[in-house]
Order: C-alpha cells, then structure tokens, then sequence
C-alpha cells in the first residue's frame, strides 16, 4: 500500500489560519487528482497560546513551543506553517521562540524561495515579463547573523556596547553551498549559480563562503560560478532579473533579498518559501506576516500559502501534484483575479481557495 503521508499544520496567528485553510483545499484536490493519501494534524502554537498560557507580551517567559513539541513533530512528513506574529505580543519573542526555534532545533539548513512572476501579475518593473523573472535563491537558514551569538554591556547607559555575531562555519556554509549547486542542476535553466555576498567588507567570513563556493564548485565542471556583492545584486534584480537562474546567499542577506524578490514577483501575496532539512522534516510557509489588520476578513491573498503547500508537496516526492497545483496557481492569476493585494483581488480569500482546488481537480493551466 501507498504510504500516508503525515503533515503538521501550524496555523499560527493573524491570517495565518486562513491561508493554510485554503492551501489544504488545494491539496485535498490535489491527492485526489494524483492519487496520493495524506492525514494532518493541528497544532495551536502561536502568539495566542503563549498569552492564554500566561506569557508576558513584554518578554519572553514561557515557552512559545517547548523542547518536547518541536521533537514531536520530527515524527511528520513535513509541516505547514501560516504565519507567526501577534499585535499583543512584542517583535522578537514569537519570532525567536516558534519560527526561528523550528528553524534551528530542525536543522532546516536551507531556506528556499523561488522567485517567479506568474502570468496577469501585475509586475512593479517596467516590461518584465513572467519570462523575464523566473529565479531561485537559496539562503542559509541556521547561522550567520541570525545564529544568536553576541551579548550587551552597560545596557541604557552612554557606554552601551552591543555584539551580534555572525557566526559561519565551514560545515554549515559548505552544505548550503553544496544543496544551492545541487538545485541548481535539478532546475535546468542556464546552469549559472551565483554567490551574493560581500567579500570586499566581510573578509573573514564571506572570504570562507567564495574559498568554499569555489571548491565544491570544481565538483559542478557544468555550473558557471559566479559572483555578485550583495548591494548590486539589488540593483541587477530590479533592473535585470533574466540576468539570474539561481542565487546562494547567507542568512540576513538572504532575508533581505527575498523580500525585493518578492516585490517584483508581484508582492507578499505569491510570495511562497520552504525551510528545508533535505535529511529531516522540512517547514513550508508563505514568506509574507501575519497581517493583522486583515484578520478574518476573507480578504487576504491565499497564493503564498498555497504556493507553499507545492513546495511542500515538491519535497514529498509527487512531482506531478506539484506541477499540477503550479500550474492551477498560474491559470488563476492568469485568468481571474483582478490583483494580488488584500482586498483588491475581485475574489474572497476562500473564492480564490476554491478556483485554484478547482483548476487542480480539472489540470487546467493558463
Ligand atoms: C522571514 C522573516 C523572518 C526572518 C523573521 C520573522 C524572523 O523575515 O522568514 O524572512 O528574518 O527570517
Ligand atoms: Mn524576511
């Protein structure tokens, strides 16, 4: 028998559970078009169980999600994650003790997220066209800035001294390096991997990242390796984005350009991403927050989400359910909606649920 796939859902908070609501509609049509059997099981952490379980909304002091939850969700296949971010509890803690926690104690060392344009999205770059802005970056997603490292001194007084240290090790950088080559074989585009990085200022760590993207380069004679500083590789994204095929970046550049990605893919609404433990159990979720103001109004774009349930679907091995649900996602922008922004799109967050699962069930493309 056909093995059932088991996914953890993780709602979180904000719009969160009605982006993933639409997203497992989407892959209910899915598994019934391809033939694949799924269960799901829900799970409430976020910022409303910290506060209903006694957290301080000033600073942490409760678990968001404890040792023994995180280690319980290495018994799924894969999880699915909305949003996390609550207006009532202050920026940092929820981030810490939920996102970046899984990120970390899941080792899901690889932060992906393609940047496509798709069809009838409305693109901020003049003449860029879905052809036009088709890449994939690939960001380290457990040290550099984000590894924690670093501490405060005379705290609030004239001689405050703050550290945050960017942490690379040879292991960590190598295997992102080596997964990002790997990826960029598997995409087949123009066999171009290009290290973002900024070796002219950062000449300890980011010389390890080129002396390393070098090396196991050699292993990759077919990838052309090459290299951008960080600041113009923004410029390149918005004034060639055709330019790119894949990108391998550190952490807190990579957070920072994938929100440029995200802006000429058409916005936070497409914007879909997959933090992967390619050996362990990988987390999918739309890379945009959990916008609050838009709380259950049935107006907030569900696309991201649902692009990263075919991420997530990808990553289990069906292929074709993921090209199935790209494709769907594709046909719906192309053909129905108005725009992507929240509230602007002509459909409810559940109408454009309910077209995509539909164009799923039918392999309808644009
Ligand atoms: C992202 C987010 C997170 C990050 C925050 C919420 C910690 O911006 O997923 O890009 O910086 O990685
Ligand atoms: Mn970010």
């Amino acid at each position: 028998m056909a093995k059932t796939y088991r996914i953890a859902v993780i709602g979180g908070d904000g719009t969160g559970p009605e982006v993933v609501r639409e997203g497992l509609k989407v892959l209910q049509a899915a598994a019934e078009a391809c033939g694949f059997a799924y269960e799901t099981t829900d799970f409430d952490y976020g910022g409303q169980r910290y506060l209903a379980s006694g957290g301080d909304p000033e600073k942490p002091t409760v678990p968001v999600i404890t040792d023994d939850e995180v280690r319980a969700l290495k018994a799924y296949d894969a999880i699915y994650l909305g949003a996390v971010g609550h207006p009532k509890v202050a920026p940092g803690i929820l981030e810490k003790g939920l996102l970046l926690k899984l990120r970390f104690d899941l080792d899901q060392y690889i932060n992906l997220r393609p940047v496509k344009l798709y069809p009838g999205v409305e693109c901020p770059l003049a003449d860029k066209k879905p052809e036009d802005i088709d890449f994939l970056i690939v960001r380290e997603n457990t040290e550099g800035l984000y590894s924690g490292m670093g501490g405060v001194q005379y705290k609030g007084t004239p001689h405050e001294v703050a550290t945050q240290i960017m942490c690379n090790t040879r292991r960590g950088v190598e295997r992102c390096i080596r997964y990002a080559f790997e990826a960029c074989t598997r995409r087949r585009d123009k066999g171009l991997l290009t290290l973002v990085a900024k070796t002219n200022v950062l000449t300890y760590a980011h010389d390890l990242w080129y002396r390393t993207f070098m090396e196991v380069g050699e292993e990759y004679p077919d990838i052309t390796k090459d290299y951008n500083h960080v600041d113009a590789c923004c410029m390149w994204m918005v004034k060639n984005p055709e330019y790119y095929d894949t990108i391998v970046t550190c952490n807190m550049f990579g957070d920072i350009i994938t929100d440029l990605g995200a802006m000429i893919q058409g916005g936070m609404g497409i914007a879909a991403g997959g933090n992967i433990n390619p050996e362990g159990v990988s987390m999918f979720e739309p890379i945009g927050g959990s916008a609050p103001k838009y709380t259950g109004q049935n107006k907030i774009n569900p696309l991201a989400a649902i692009g990263a349930l075919a991420m997530l679907v990808r990553e289990l091995g069906e292929e074709e359910a993921a090209d199935r649900i790209e494709a769907a996602i594709a046909y719906v922008t192309a053909t129905k909606l108005g725009s992507l922004a929240a509230g602007k799109m002509g459909c409810t967050t559940s109408e454009v649920g309910d077209l995509v699962a539909e164009a799923v069930a039918k392999g309808l493309k644009p």
